[in-house]
């Protein structure tokens, strides 16, 4: 009741192709699920050159986004919609900092990863982004609006 005062958002989370390649994907899903946010779209994807760009666009320049651009297009992601109060700061604590060596141990990055470059998960940095990139990579129709059975210690 509390929470639906407040503003719900939403974040974009994406198992990268590494991720999927080491059978992470289970373990990445689950971590949300027991946080208790919702789930709101959920699919396998293979991501364009075009769409890698766009989704990086703020990226363009540094050295490292060909590299970047290559990884994630090496293979398929699983791409997330998460919804919830204050989903977006939460996500990013639970995946932990870019760096996975930096990344405190029970974190996503600081569990599962050691290269910056092979971080297995990415999620949205602000509730604008989240919105612009659940826009970005699901359409319409893939989203499903649904309504949680009542558990009164989460809500
Ligand atoms: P960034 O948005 O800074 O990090 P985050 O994913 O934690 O929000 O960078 C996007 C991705 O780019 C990052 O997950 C991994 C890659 N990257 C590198 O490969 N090398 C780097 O030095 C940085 C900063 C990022």
């Amino acid at each position: 009741l509390v929470a639906s005062l407040e503003r719900v958002d939403q974040t974009y989370i994406m198992v990268k192709p590494d991720g999927v390649q080491r059978g992470l994907v289970g373990e990445i899903i689950s971590r949300f699920e027991k946080k208790g946010f919702k789930l709101t779209g959920l699919k396998l994807f293979q991501c364009t050159k075009e769409l890698a760009e766009e989704h990086y666009k703020d990226l363009k320049g540094k050295s490292f986004f060909p590299g970047l651009i290559e990884y994630i297009t090496s293979g398929p992601v699983v791409c997330m919609a998460w919804e919830g109060v204050g989903v977006v700061a939460s996500a990013r604590k639970l995946i932990g900092v870019t760096n996975p060596l930096e990344a405190e141990p029970g974190t996503i990055r600081g569990d599962l990863a050691i290269q910056k470059g092979r971080n297995v998960i990415h999620g949205s940095d602000s509730p604008e982004s989240g919105k612009r990139e659940v826009a970005l990579w699901f359409k319409e129709g893939e989203l499903v609006e649904w309504e949680p059975a009542l558990v009164p210690w989460l809500i």
